[in-house]
């Protein structure tokens, strides 16, 4: 299904329905732009997060992990320059007392009339724009005193550079080489919205590759190519992708060029990932505050500062790029049928089984319960046996189950079960003792959508 027919509703609906996303104090009539994830959501972001990390840390060398802490000395922030810089204009309206940022008023909505842009209405008082700086203020201990002011982390990849010195020391790594971190970020967005897109809680994924100055455009092309090629490994069409380079205008305090991964979300070609080649900015900063050198001492006694490449995504954008990638409603029969066609390695749960009919004396459920138990062992898969099998096929079909295994009568006389394929419906039977093995072969066959 091309993506401009995916709507947010859409996907907002069934990850509701489905148990994927909740919108988060719900029952306190909500808190804007924060959602919580529910079992479904919490596996499919634990899949997406292990091919990440898999990927980078377990299948390469060069790149080690990292895991600092959310609140860092205030001292970071001022010198990585987002004290002073990381804010949005931002303009109030004194009519419908919304707040807009103001270099993307053509991207909003008038409260009063909601078809006008702020400004564009007779009745629209807009004040001046005004700095307005995104980070999370808290303070740390019990006084609230000047100089406990502390910040919720905006980025993780700060950590990793107050961090350079220690892995170098202690990692044996040389430039080429990565930090690579995982952890929720935190931002006051003024203008929320359009689901897991923009939230003012995220958890991101980003790697800082520190690479000698000389060779950084080569490696920031490199980055630019390998995440492109992880996202078709994921199991994205190529077709909802793209590359868009910065310009100069448009590029953050730190960096000496940027280009985001796009994907095409019901929004529009938005950002999935940014990769940025940020030049010694962060280590020279961090250097020049702190009083410590951080710079790479080559055996031969020459240093210098590495230049960075960073490729940094949040989980919650992959995960909004993977359900609308993965959203298909279709005729089946007479019937609709709406199915996610995940990657079965992004997929929350991998096979389900399910007894045709579950009285106990139908006898499907005891086979049924032990094969379940063999398979739980190694894979995420679930035992249903409520409701009738149609029900139950369309429960898993809108978790994006590929495969679906049935024990009916036949298994009782031949010891062979239903395998179902979630994308070609086709049905095929497996001996019962050699479903497993089928399974773990299943799994590891390479994967692309089915109508790319
Ligand atoms: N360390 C660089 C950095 O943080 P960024 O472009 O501001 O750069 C990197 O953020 C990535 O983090 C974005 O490409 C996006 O995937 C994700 N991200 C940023 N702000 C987000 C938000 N408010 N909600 C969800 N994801 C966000």
């Amino acid at each position: 299904m091309s993506t401009e027919l995916v709507t947010m509703d859409k996907i907002v609906s069934l990850t509701r329905r489905r148990g994927f996303v909740f919108p988060s104090s719900e029952i306190y009539g909500g808190l804007g732009s924060t959602y919580d994830y529910g079992h479904y959501g919490v596996l499919t972001k634990n899949n997406i997060r292990s091919r990440w990390f898999t990927s980078l840390v377990q299948e390469r060398d060069d790149i080690v992990a990292l895991d600092s802490a959310v609140i860092l000395n205030p001292r970071v922030w001022e010198a990585s320059g987002h004290v002073e810089g990381f804010t949005d204009p931002l303009v109030d309206c004194r009519t419908c007392k919304l707040r807009f940022r103001g270099d993307r008023l053509e991207d909003s909505h008038c409260g009063r009339k909601p078809s006008k842009r702020p400004g564009e209405t007779p009745d629209c008082d807009l004040t001046e724009p005004r700095q307005f700086n995104l980070m999370f203020e808290t303070s740390v201990g019990a006084l609230v005193e000047e100089g406990s002011t502390a910040y919720l982390r905006p980025e993780t990849a700060q950590g990793i550079f107050i961090n350079f010195k220690n892995v170098l020391q202690l990692a044996r790594r040389r430039p080429p080489f990565g930090i690579a971190q995982i952890g929720k970020s935190f931002r006051n967005e003024i203008t929320p919205g359009n689901f897991l897109f923009r939230l003012r809680e995220f958890e991101q994924m980003e790697m800082e590759y520190f690479v000698p100055p000389d060779d950084s455009m080569r490696w920031h092309e490199y980055w630019i190519e390998a995440r492109l090629d992880w996202y078709r490994q994921l199991g994205l069409r190529d077709a909802n992708l793209r590359v868009r380079e910065h310009g100069p205008e448009e590029r953050s305090h730190y960096s000496l060029a940027t280009s985001d991964i796009e994907y095409l979300y019901p929004i529009g070609w938005s950002e999935l990932e940014g990769v940025a080649n940020r030049g010694d900015y962060d280590l020279r900063a961090h250097s020049e505050a702190s009083g410590t050198k951080l710079e790479y001492v080559d055996p031969d006694g020459s240093r210098y500062m590495p230049y960075v490449i960073e490729p940094a995504v949040s989980i919650d954008r992959i995960m909004l790029a993977v359900l609308v990638d993965a959203y298909h409603e279709e005729d089946v029969e007479g019937r609709q049928r709406t199915v996610l066609r995940l990657h079965p390695a992004v997929a929350p749960v991998k096979g389900a089984i399910l007894p045709l009919i579950s009285k106990a004396d139908a006898g499907m459920v005891e086979p049924a319960r032990r094969l379940y138990e063999e398979l739980r062992r190694h894979h995420l898969v679930e035992y249903d046996d409520g409701g009738n099998i149609g029900r139950r096929y369309r429960r898993q079909d809108e978790i994006g189950t590929p495969w679906a295994f049935t024990i009916d009568d036949v298994t009782l006389e031949d010891g062979t079960v239903t395998v179902r394929d979630r994308d070609s419906l086709a049905q095929e039977r497996l001996p019962l003792d050699g479903v497993r093995a089928w399974l773990d072969e299943a799994l590891e066959r390479p994967w692309s959508p089915p109508d790319a």
